[in-house]
């Protein structure tokens, strides 16, 4: 796991719709050095449902990739894990931390955390099932809440001890959802405990912010995802920061680059209609700070054909640059020099 988790990674979290193979395939280009698939119901996975077959679908080229797997009952977690094993991921997830009252009302996700010493049993269950072919990780939250009782730091010990090589702490609670601030000194409690690698989630939204989380915490990587989703050169931006070196912003040509080959890539993927449609959620953030970038967002939002939408994008390209009030984000906007070489 050492290999993955050196100080300095960092990891496109697991989201549900968004991480599919061509996200991951996208955001390795702009620097993650670890991805996590979509969760995988363990039911759907083992009755052979198409959709679980999908999101388990590991292509040669989407290395280092984990699968994450959920449900509520650990023997069918470590038979599914073994059977996720198959695929060859860099290492099986177990979610234990979605707070979606569908899936933590039934006792999976966030639901173990109701249970600690059920959760360090079910950890146990699937490591000693599939552990020998493949790593097992964890990923959960601080605790279910309140903020008095807080079971993370004996947890990570606990999970340490059963076999679990690297764990996840995403700093909320379960009763937080993804609102309120991320408290990250917990990760920090539960890395000074353990041995493995921790992994602190819950706020990066920027290359400053993941090299503070680091060195606050001293965990060995950290997780981004909503900003991901937006922004996704928060990779590389990161990666150069706990470099040590001067981290650029995209050019307005890469951001148009990027709106270009998403599309494509999911059309490919998904068919015209659903492909472009899937691709719309990102635009917003691929454009941010461009001149005219809002009057080009909403003609892409009405253009149902590819055609249209690579017309419009290549249009934007010769005059596109950064109104002249954009901060970069936290990072310098990119200059002349910048444009020039990524040209
Ligand atoms: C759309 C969406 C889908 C998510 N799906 C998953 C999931 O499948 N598995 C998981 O462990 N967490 C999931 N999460 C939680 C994220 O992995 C992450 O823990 C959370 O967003 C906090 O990180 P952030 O502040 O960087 O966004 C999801 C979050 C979002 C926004």
């Amino acid at each position: 796991m050492r290999r993955f988790y050196d100080g300095r990674a960092v990891v496109l979290a697991p989201m549900e719709d968004v991480t599919d193979a061509v996200f991951r395939v996208l955001t390795r280009t702009v620097g993650a050095d670890v991805c996590v698939t979509e969760f995988v119901n363990v039911e759907g996975l083992l009755r052979g449902c198409r959709n679980a077959k999908r999101k388990i679908r590991l292509e040669a080229s989407d290395t280092p990739t984990a699968i994450q797997i959920y449900g509520a009952d650990p023997e069918r977690l470590a038979e599914a894990a073994e059977l996720a094993a198959e695929a060859s991921p860099a290492f099986i997830d177990v979610n234990c931390g979605c707070w979606v009252p569908k899936i933590a009302g039934r006792g999976a996700g966030a639901g173990w955390l109701r249970e600690p010493e059920a959760m360090v049993a079910m950890a146990k269950m699937v490591v000693d099932r599939a552990g020998g072919s493949v790593p097992v990780t964890v990923k959960t939250r601080i605790g279910l809440g309140p903020e008095s009782h807080m079971p993370i730091v004996d947890l990570a010990r606990r999970l340490e001890d059963v076999g679990v090589e690297a764990l996840t702490i995403h700093c909320r609670t379960a009763k937080q959802g993804h609102s309120g601030g991320a408290d990250w000194s917990w990760a920090q409690k539960a890395r000074a405990v353990v041995s493995m690698p921790v992994i602190v989630n819950g706020d990066v939204r920027s290359a400053e912010d993941a090299e503070r989380a680091i060195r606050e915490t001293g965990c060995e990587g950290v997780m981004v995802g909503r900003r991901a989703i937006e922004h996704p050169w928060i990779f590389r931006e990161a990666r150069a920061k706990l470099a040590g070196e001067i981290v650029a912003a995209p050019t307005p040509g890469e951001r148009l680059s990027l709106c270009r080959e998403h599309l494509l890539a999911n059309v490919a993927e998904r068919g015209e209609k659903h492909g472009v449609q899937v691709t719309r959620r990102h635009l917003a953030g691929y454009l941010r700070g461009l001149v005219g970038a809002s009057a080009l967002r909403q003609r892409l939002l009405t253009m149902p054909e590819l055609e249209g939408c690579l017309a419009m994008l290549d249009q934007a390209l010769p005059e596109a640059r950064y109104v002249d009030a954009f901060d970069g984000f936290g990072v310098r906007a990119p200059t002349e020099s910048d444009c020039r070489s990524a040209a």
